[in-house]
């Protein structure tokens, strides 16, 4: 059956108390509505609309970075989740098959119970996914006659019996597109919130005499962020269950609760996480890799059997091949490391490329910056860059080239070349102690003046 998925992602988030749409706030570096988005990956939907409101021109954006085709509606008053949805029923006039409704800001649904609803809905006109909770709050209720789902009563609208109901309504809907906004043309805003809510389209199905039922799951799926104590709970539920799976498969983990994953991090097998690792997003390590303790990764790859850290900062753009050696207190950004090449301590690498098995002394860094506009720098396989060479891009050192320690590199340097850049030393004999003598002499003399 062609799916059309419906992301609601237009309500404000006043609870959240933040200049900052709700659905942009991010889990794991990925922003909330975009953690709906890959559960409903599952159904592989020939469209996806998001339903847009408060922010609407900063969660397009988001938006279309992650996936140009999603198409955007507007919601420009937020008069309640049926009104949003009906905000997408011209966009999808033309379209002929199921349509499932996500909450923008319920992060966690797995994808195999999306795949159960749409099982469901073989046999249903309208299926409702649902949960049971020991501590059912403002949730709404489900109220069931066997499998047939007769209603669902909203907290504010429920009488003390339904209150008693721990069948809670996770907000995700599922029915055929006709069926959906045929129903949603029947929803009034006559309730405590006045609001047209979405829930009211189980009461009307049952009027019409359609089938409608609820299936279940667990709780823990379905927890929707409305505060940051909440977006804080589901980032840690988040990283527990990646720092499982990394187990699980295969990494080994020091200290798992020190490690912070994204949502898209790779870990290849064997591969060792030291303690106090931060994944940024868009990382991917390969397999026998070591990350030491302290470090802090994004956008970038870590070659098999590569090292890095402690205390090292891989940011966008930094590849590593296979067997290269980061070391403390040394950034890449945007630079290719070579096969078995090192930089070892204390250095700044942008806008590079380094041969393989090359060697950079300690200290040195590229200048790739000219205040306005970047340059890149490169050095060829084999090569030894001296300690604290500065490369003032742009600037190339050719294969098997050398640097002698503090020159600074301002012309390119030839195949197999040494280039040393530096002042001369001079040694003055006896002149240290002289020098010592006069500048006690001064500092007593300023001593017995004040
Ligand atoms: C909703 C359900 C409730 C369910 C709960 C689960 C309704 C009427 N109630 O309540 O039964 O138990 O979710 O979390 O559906 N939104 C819009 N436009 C609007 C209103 C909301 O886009 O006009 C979006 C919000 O941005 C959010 C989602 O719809 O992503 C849910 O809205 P929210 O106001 O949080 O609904 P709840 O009161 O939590
Ligand atoms: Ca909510």
């Amino acid at each position: 059956m062609p799916t059309a998925l419906i992301i609601l992602a237009a309500g404000q988030g006043t609870r959240m108390n933040s200049d900052l749409p709700k659905v942009l706030h991010k889990i794991a570096g990925a922003p909330l509505f975009a953690h709906a988005l890959a559960s409903g990956a599952a159904l592989e939907a020939d469209r996806t609309v998001i339903v847009v409101g408060h922010g609407a021109d900063q969660v397009r954006k988001a938006a279309h970075e992650i996936d140009p085709d999603i198409e955007i509606v507007e919601q420009t008053e937020q008069l309640g989740t049926g009104h949003a949805v009906q905000q997408a029923q011209s966009h999808l006039a033309d379209f002929d098959g199921d349509v499932v409704v996500l909450f923008g800001d319920t992060p966690f649904v797995h994808p195999e119970t999306l795949t159960r609803m749409a099982e469901a809905r073989a046999q249903h006109d309208v299926v409702v996914l649902g949960f049971e909770t020991a501590d059912p709050g403002r949730y709404g209720r489900l109220v069931m006659d066997g499998n047939q789902l007769s209603k669902i009563v909203e907290y504010k609208d429920a009488s003390e019996a339904e209150r008693a109901i721990t069948f809670c309504n996770s907000g995700i809907k599922m029915a055929s597109r006709e069926t959906m906004f045929s129903l949603l043309d029947d929803v009034s805003n006559d309730n405590a919130s006045g609001e047209y809510y979405l829930t009211e389209i189980a009461a009307i199905a049952n009027k019409r005499g359609l089938s409608a039922t609820a299936i279940t799951c667990n709780e823990a799926e379905t927890l929707g962020i409305n505060t940051r104590a909440q977006l804080a709970d589901a980032e840690m539920a988040f990283q527990r269950r990646a720092r499982a799976d990394a187990l699980e498969n295969g990494v080994t983990l020091l200290d798992p609760d020190t490690v912070y994953f994204s949502h898209d991090t790779y870990i290849g097998r064997d591969a060792t996480i030291e303690p106090n690792v931060v994944f940024g997003p868009a990382v991917t390590v390969e397999s026998g890799a070591t990350i030491r303790a302290f470090s802090h990764l994004e956008g970038c790859h870590v070659g098999s059997g590569s090292i890095v850290g402690p205390f090292a900062r891989l940011r966008p753009g930094a590849e590593l091949s296979n067997d290269a050696h980061i070391g403390n207190f040394v950034e890449i950004k945007n630079s290719e490391i070579g096969e078995g090449a090192k930089v070892n301590h204390l250095s700044y690498i942008g806008d590079a490329s380094i041969g393989a098995a090359t060697n950079i002394g300690a200290g040195t860094i590229t200048c790739n910056y000219d205040g306005v506009m970047k340059h890149r720098t490169e050095i060829g396989k084999g090569a030894f860059i001296g300690s604290n060479t500065m490369l003032i891009a742009p600037v190339k050192v050719g294969d098997y080239a050398m640097t002698a320690t503090a020159t600074v590199i301002t012309n390119d340097v030839p195949d197999e070349a040494l280039a040393i850049g530096r002042a001369k030393q001079v040694t003055k004999p006896g002149l240290a102690v002289k020098l010592f003598e006069k500048l006690k002499a001064a500092k007593a003399a300023k001593q017995k003046g004040s």
